[in-house]
């Protein structure tokens, strides 16, 4: 039996509201060793997100990187829970699990590095407690520049010729593909230049022991509760 990581997708997300506060803690009541969240950043504060606009899982509308932060804190996003500050759910996990964040709005590299390195010199959040992904590469080789301690996962929607070409000049710690996307032969070319492969969205049992059988490292389901933590291939919080 492999090393496995099971990613709690946007928290507990099949039975909470999606990256809220509440679907973290129940992410953490299942056991989940590890995280995923979105970010956004309104007014240069990152926020943890998952869509470009607001409609589908809050009580607002429109883009919400043209809204202001009293704005978006003001809507519901599901059972009363408030679109949290990154800051918040980086509290919340502290110690307890680690945490993957995905850059998905623009301008989210500057200020995520600049609160991780807040966190990092409180020595409440060390470096092997977190990985930072995007399908934006320009944003991720922002980050990368500005926090070349911490883990950098690609997400691809399809496995490149050659993953190291991603990220230029950078080093990536991990691939982060879609189902479909995976293959045997994908698994063992990124094993064969050192990099873990994670795969998104998970749900099934049968699903998730086929990909096992492949050799990923690890997976993203929407609930933790189906996957108790096995020994993965990062460090459990
Ligand atoms: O990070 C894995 C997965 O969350 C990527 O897709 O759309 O769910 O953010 P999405
Ligand atoms: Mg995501």
């Amino acid at each position: 039996m492999h090393d496995f990581t099971v990613f709690a997708h946007r928290g507990a997300s099949g039975t909470e509201p999606e990256n809220t506060l509440r679907s973290f803690r129940r992410a953490l009541e299942t056991g989940a060793e590890w995280v995923e969240l979105d970010v956004h950043a309104v007014e240069g504060v990152p926020v943890v997100f998952h869509d470009d606009r607001l409609e589908r899982t809050t009580s607002g509308s429109g883009l919400i990187s043209r809204q202001s932060l009293e704005v978006v804190r003001s809507l519901d996003a599901g059972l009363g829970e408030r679109i949290p500050l990154l800051d918040e759910v980086l509290a919340l996990l502290a110690g307890r699990a680690g945490v993957n964040i995905e850059l998905k709005g623009g301008r989210t590299a500057e200020p995520v590095a600049a609160l991780l390195a807040d966190r990092l010199s409180g020595g409440v959040w060390t470096p092997d407690r977190l990985l930072v992904s995007s399908f934006d590469t320009d944003e991720l080789s922002r980050f990368g520049r500005l926090m070349p301690q911490i883990r950098l996962g690609a997400l691809l929607r399809k496995a490149p010729p050659d993953p190291r070409s991603v990220l230029p000049g950078l080093s990536l710690f991990s691939l982060h593909l879609s189902r479909g996307a995976v293959t045997p032969e994908t698994v063992n070319r990124a094993h064969g230049l050192g990099l873990k492969v994670f795969v998104y969205t998970v749900n099934g049992t049968a699903d998730m022991d086929r990909l096992k059988s492949m050799g990923v490292d690890g997976a993203f389901t929407d609930f933790p509760e189906r996957f108790p933590p096995s020994r993965g291939a990062l460090p459990p919080a």
